[in-house]
């Protein structure tokens, strides 16, 4: 996996606009052919020169390593990220993007792969079935979007992975909360689920999705689900040296670590791209994060969102 810490200066050599919003941007090396390898599922950090860091989706084809291609979705409603790539980031401009990582791997299995993408939420899903496509194995891609005409990258899917996978749920024509319903209520023998989209399709297919088995369900968010609306407390991270570090309710766990003196990474600091995690070995985390499977959270924490009651020892 590339770290964080290796920063790219690469130049944004093709630029056109989807449906919803969406403007697709290709990223390539000044001097370089071809650029670090990439699984599916992986995404690279774009730094904004105000300092922000935005996560993108690799949505290209992973044997293709001339150029990176993001997927990026303008919104007016969010942190602000998204519509400056979108409004001021035009061809031959340079961006400085890390190394690919990826939090969202495609495992190993025998089985067959369900993928569930929402709107921009395909953008992951569409390497994954690229991929899946080559190997030949078996798969089914649902794309859910409002209408045809609100769906980005519809035309590049149609054309990578053929009619035969792709099946299509729009608002406009059907109920897609009783599509996913249908989709997931059973499991197909050795099934594993993949999906990824917007809050309330993350949300509704993680109900439907509950009875799976550990370690069949995998996710990506672009932002932690909503949280209870309860007031944060006040809680004691214990170093494994023996530091207390308190951490007062209007901080994160990350800003009092760090400035205990720990240096600890840190890429989103929003739950969703699992940069600060770390190990806890004893104590109550609340975890607020969106990247932590069910399985990882008996030992796993991410502290620039989550929380915890009491005192947590942490493994750092
Ligand atoms: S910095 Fe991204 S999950 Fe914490």
């Amino acid at each position: 996996m590339g770290s964080p810490r290796i920063i790219m200066k690469l130049i944004v050599a093709g630029i056109h606009d989807e449906p919803g919003d969406v403007r697709v941007i290709e990223l390539k090396h000044q001097r370089k052919p071809l650029l670090p390898t990439f699984e599916p599922g992986s995404h690279v950090d774009v730094h904004l020169p105000d300092g922000k860091v935005r996560q993108y989706s690799l949505c290209g084809d992973p044997e293709d390593l001339s150029r990176y291609t993001i997927a990026v979705k303008r919104e007016s409603s969010g942190r602000g990220g998204s519509a400056w790539i979108y409004d001021q980031v035009t061809p031959g401009a340079e961006l400085p993007v890390s190394a690919p990582r990826n939090h969202f791997p495609l495992k190993e299995s025998g089985g067959p792969v369900l993928l569930l993408a929402g709107g921009i939420g395909i953008t992951p899903i569409l390497a994954m079935a690229r991929v899946l496509c080559r190997q030949g194995k078996p798969f089914e891609l649902h794309y859910f979007a409002r209408s045809r005409s609100l769906a980005p990258l519809l035309r590049t899917l149609e054309e990578s992975i053929g009619a035969k996978s792709l099946r299509l749920h729009f608002d406009d024509q059907v109920d897609t909360l009783q599509d996913i319903e249908g989709l997931l209520s059973t499991r197909p023998s050795g099934a594993q689920l993949y999906y990824c989209g917007p809050l309330g399709f993350m949300a509704a297919v993680a109900r439907v999705s509950e009875h799976w088995p550990d370690g069949t369900v995998h996710f990506e968010a672009f932002q932690p689900p909503v949280q209870d609306d309860t007031a944060p407390e006040p809680f004691t991270i214990v170093l494994r040296n023996g530091t207390v570090v308190p951490v007062p309710a209007d901080r994160s766990a990350l800003s009092a670590i760090r400035a205990a003196g720990v240096l600890l990474m840190a890429s989103c600091e929003n739950g969703v791209c699992g940069t600060c995690e770390c190990g806890y070995l004893e104590g109550q985390p609340i975890h607020r994060d969106a990247v932590l499977s069910n399985d990882a959270r008996s030992h796993r924490f991410i502290p620039c969102v989550s929380r915890a009651t009491g005192v947590l020892k942490l493994d750092l």
